[in-house]
């Protein structure tokens, strides 16, 4: 079977407005001492099931370019002794633009990171600036290069929808994104969670109209580059979708370890979800289901019927409401075919009213 294995490292350099993630600013973080942690809670999570073969690792955060490449090299050797794995393993890590570190990439590379996401988060300076980012753009396109010169499958992360940001100002930048030649984009539209600076400051989310507008725009200037859409915000050169992300979609199995990071594992026939430090929490088939749901509605392939069947242990026509599936393809919101449900791009806008009359 499958399996994902997901590495939280929380710590930043500072904390963006922005950001509900769990992160924490901290100097000096003991760093060999915690992966000890990490390397035992791999061993742990090994002995639990024996049927899993690695297919996918993701270093995600906080910010996981903070971890010393020797430290990561630890976690992998680690992994690497306990599982079998598979022999295209896709091996992620979030990076920040840090021009502190001018060789941070070519030694990320010979840690053994294959995949390389850049959090860019927008390309001009005075956005970035109101993002609260650590970097310019002079420093977010230089590392966009070593990027690009130390990895073949690369990414970079923007937040788009800001406050006052124009549709002429969104389109130029795109372009400029598109231009980079970047193998996958994760375009967020800009969320204002609650407990955020931004959200004590009284920052509001662009109308929904705007945000609509500029999603299409997106969609369709992306196209034109040859980018195809695979997630609501993730899009990708043939060939380079993220396969970690898309085995959490498609609710495969996965372990996560460290401090922010949750699991979902089949042993036996219970699915149990998997919290920091080590706390199995049973989870049940009717709420997996819901979840398979809204995150497969995400997907522009979206759900396959017999994999949902496999993953929650729920019959597919015993968990939907047919008739109202059968108002949503009359409204234009989804398509169905025996084998598979997927939101159209109408529904895909719409997509908390489409999972709701779905799931009932
Ligand atoms: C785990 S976070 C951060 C990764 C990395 N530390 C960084 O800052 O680039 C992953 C991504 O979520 C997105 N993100 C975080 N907060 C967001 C928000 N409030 N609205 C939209 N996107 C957000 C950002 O694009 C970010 O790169
Ligand atoms: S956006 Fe990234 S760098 Fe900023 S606080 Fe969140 S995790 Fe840390």
């Amino acid at each position: 079977m499958r399996l994902g294995i997901y590495i939280h490292w929380p710590y930043c350099r500072s904390k963006c407005p922005y950001c509900d993630f769990l992160s924490y600013v901290k100097k000096n973080v003991e760093q060999s001492v915690l992966v000890d942690g990490y390397l035992s809670d791999l061993e742990y999570y090994r002995s639990l099931n024996d049927e899993y073969k690695v297919d996918t690792i993701f270093f995600g955060g906080g910010t996981p370019s903070l971890l010393e490449p020797k430290q990561i090299e630890r976690i992998l050797d680690k992994i690497i002794g306990l599982w079998p794995t598979a022999d295209n393993l896709e091996i992620s890590l979030e990076a920040n633009p840090n021009s502190q570190y001018p060789t941070l990439f070519e030694d990320l590379r010979q840690s053994g990171i294959n995949r390389l996401s850049l959090g860019v988060q927008a390309l001009n300076d005075k956005d970035l600036k109101f993002l609260g980012r650590t970097h310019d753009m002079k420093e977010a396109l230089s590392a966009i290069d070593l990027v690009k010169k130390n990895f073949d499958n690369h990414s970079i992360d923007l937040i788009y929808a800001r406050p006052e940001q124009t549709v002429c100002e969104w389109k130029k930048e795109l372009n400029q994104v598109c231009n980079l030649g970047l193998k996958h984009l994760s375009l967020y539209q800009l969320t204002i969670e609650e407990g955020t600076v931004f959200s004590q400051k009284g920052i509001k989310p662009a109308a929904e109209e705007k945000a609509a507008e500029l999603y299409n725009i997106t969609t369709q200037i992306l196209a034109d580059f040859g980018y195809e859409q695979y997630e609501i915000s993730n899009y990708a050169q043939k060939g380079y979708e993220c396969r970690h992300n898309l085995g959490y979609w498609h609710g495969d199995d996965y372990i996560g370890i460290g401090k922010g990071a949750v699991g979902y594992l089949h042993i036996g026939d219970k699915i149990l979800t998997t919290t920091h430090p080590r706390q199995l929490t049973e989870v049940l088939p009717t709420e997996r289901a819901e979840e398979l749901l809204i995150m497969g509605l995400r997907l522009n392939e979206g759900i396959n019927k017999r994999r949902f069947e496999r993953h929650c242990g729920i019959k597919w026509q015993d968990f939907v409401c047919q008739q109202q599936i059968n108002e949503l393809i009359k409204e234009n919101l989804v398509t169905e075919t025996s084998e598979n449900i997927k939101a159209t791009s109408n529904g895909r806008l719409l997509l908390n009213y489409v999972i709701e009359k779905i799931c009932v």
